[in-house]
């Protein structure tokens, strides 16, 4: 599968940011895991990490044009209010999965609400950067 990994505002300081939360791995220690995992399972990685809602929005529409067959996609806090996230996912049709490494359902209340979630195949929380990988298993099964 080509995939593509998207992640949002604030993802770029993964090992500065609250490490108790977060952990201590940086963004690319993460993505270069990913990308040797996938590879070993024969899939295409292509990676992108921005903290403007506009950027996001256009990197899923070129992922329609670029035919991309699965998206893994961590919004991070767009994640709890961005209905143009929802929409252009919606608009796309390629399987998204939201994938967030802290547990959001057992943090503060406003993290527990995903207006992205319902444009989504399914969610996966709390299992840290696991969660990328099984994220591409979700897609593998649903690709079949
Ligand atoms: C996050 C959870 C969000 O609530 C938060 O705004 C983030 C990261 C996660 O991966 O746990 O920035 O998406």
């Amino acid at each position: 599968m080509n995939l593509l990994i998207l992640n949002g505002p604030n993802l770029n300081f993964l090992g500065i940011r609250e490490p108790d939360v977060y952990g201590t791995q940086t963004l690319k220690d993460i993505e270069d895991h990913i990308e040797q995992y996938a590879t070993k399972l024969g899939h295409h990685c292509t990676f992108f990490q921005s903290n403007s809602e506009g950027a996001l929005v256009d990197r899923l529409q070129q992922a329609h044009m670029d035919e991309v067959d699965g998206i893994i996609f961590n919004p991070a806090a767009y994640t709890h209010y961005s209905y143009a996230i929802h929409d252009a996912i919606k608009a796309i049709s390629v399987p998204t999965v939201e994938v967030h490494l802290s547990a959001i359902h057992a943090r503060e209340s406003f993290r527990k609400e995903s207006v992205v979630a319902p444009a989504c195949i399914g969610q996966i929380s709390g299992f840290g950067p696991t969660g990328y990988a099984l994220a591409i298993h979700a897609l593998e099964e649903k690709s079949v």
